[in-house]
């Protein structure tokens, strides 16, 4: 009740930090109760945003933010690179240290998100957590739900924001709700957002755009830190987005001991992570000749499981925003109850087989594929060899099952953008899309 009617005080999207206290930016939550604020996450998370400009380029209307707003283009150069798309999925070394930097403390595994702690000990008491997101956001949702799962032990579900508010999705005081919008714009999370809050849920929110409308309106959240995204087809802010998430999990957690040994091995790997992405990137020759191999096929399976089921998902997503082909996620649990029917030799596949406890199932989809005479594109770790299995193997080198779609999904961006190359597409601006969908009719 009490924490309802704090939560009422503090909504008001005008409680705007004084920008002019002095106060350096990720100083703002430190300490202080939702009742006693003295700033917001909603302006600010992390000093990086320091000098920068705040204001995606494409939108043009100034925001009433408080801040002051520094233009500088050449942020928006695509210095070597051919198109954004291509600039954004190489960035994703740089952009990963960003999103972890200042938050994760490698020597004593502490992970600190200052726009959230004032609200962790009312998160902690919740009964439930919904997250919601549209497209590439909701498949956010599913890479990081497993982990939340495990670290916090509290159900969570994971909803598209359209079919949430079709549905008229029961929501409570006691359940936080997690919306998740690279933009910050998406109507129809927006809707979602206003939706849960006039039922005194938490609201917190997950975002790439300072200064967004997602973020003015939920009560607490992190920002990606991912870096400006232009490219329509959301890449780096993908993998920003997800660490952003696995950090909560990992903060939620501190306090239970027996999850100290996962929290430890978490934080390892996220520190091997942009180098990781470094080597995978590597690959891009490679991929970009079975990019060349399939591009004139109608369609493009993508199965895996597990944590990669969220990757098979995003993989096929980019192949139809800018490939304009059919491209379907499958969870290859799902092979013989329907799927399995399209297999033949013609048809392209990809299959992810992860080094984690859902190996010998991933093994047997493969099975189940080559004994059609399926010839599939193998996504696997370095710790493996396929080649008795396929003559198409992308390696990629092994960290944490959580943070492995992180990796995995490189390759999957660089194949969507080669197969639209081919295929004489614009990845820049995919036909009939946007970078935010503001309407929601
Ligand atoms: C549009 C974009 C997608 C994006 C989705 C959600 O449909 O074309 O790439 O994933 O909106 O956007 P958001 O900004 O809410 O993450």
């Amino acid at each position: 009740m009490e924490a309802a009617a704090k939560r009422e005080r503090d909504s008001s999207p005008l409680n705007i930090p004084n920008s002019s206290s002095g106060s350096s930016a990720v100083e703002f939550h430190s300490g202080a109760s939702p009742s006693v604020r003295t700033g917001s996450w909603k302006m600010l998370s992390s000093q990086l945003y320091e000098g920068m400009s705040i204001l995606h380029p494409r939108m043009d209307k100034e925001r009433d933010s408080g801040l002051t707003v520094i233009h500088c283009d050449s942020q928006y150069d695509k210095g070597t690179y051919s198109t954004y798309m291509e600039k954004e999925i190489f960035e994703q070394p740089n952009s990963t240290e960003r999103t972890l930097k200042g938050r994760v403390d490698f020597d004593n595994y502490k992970v600190v998100l200052r726009g959230i702690q004032p609200y962790m000990d009312e998160i902690n008491r919740c009964r439930r957590m919904i997250m919601i997101g549209a497209g590439t956001s909701f498949h956010i949702a599913v890479a990081t739900r497993q982990l939340i799962e495990e670290l916090t032990e509290l159900p969570v579900m994971v909803e598209l924001a359209s079919d949430f508010l079709d549905r008229e999705v029961p929501v409570f005081r006691d359940d936080v709700c997690l919306f998740i919008s690279q933009s910050g714009e998406t109507a129809a999370t927006l809707e979602a957002l206003r939706y849960c809050k006039g039922r005194e849920a938490l609201v917190m929110g997950i975002t790439n755009t300072v200064n967004s409308t997602l973020s003015k309106e939920t009560y607490c959240g992190v920002h990606a830190n991912g870096g400006v995204e232009i490219g329509v087809a959301s890449t780096k802010s993908f993998t920003s987005q997800i660490l952003t998430l696995v950090m909560f999990a990992l903060m939620m957690a501190e306090d239970f001991m027996k999850k100290q040994g996962r929290i430890k091995q978490i934080i390892d790997g996220l520190k091997l992570l942009p180098d990781q992405m470094r080597t995978v990137l590597e690959l891009k020759d490679t991929i970009k000749e079975y990019g060349r191999e399939i591009h004139e096929k109608k369609s493009l399976l993508i199965m895996g499981r597990g944590y990669q089921y969220a990757t098979c998902m995003e993989g096929a997503f980019k192949v139809k925003e800018v490939a304009y082909m059919h491209s379907e996620g499958i969870l290859s649990g799902e092979l013989k109850h329907g799927p399995l029917a399209l297999i033949d030799e013609d048809m392209p596949v990809v299959m992810i087989i992860s080094s984690d406890c859902t190996y010998d199932k991933c093994m047997n989809a493969l099975q189940q594929v080559t004994a059609r005479h399926g010839r599939p594109i193998i996504l696997c770790t370095e710790d493996h060899d396929f080649s008795a299995y396929a003559s198409k193997i992308i390696k990629v080198p092994k960290t944490v099952d959580c943070l492995q779609g992180c990796v995995n999904i490189i390759p999957l961006q660089l194949l969507a953008m080669y197969l639209a190359q081919h295929r004489g597409h614009d990845v820049d601006r995919p036909r009939n899309l946007v970078k935010a969908v503001t309407d929601d009719s």
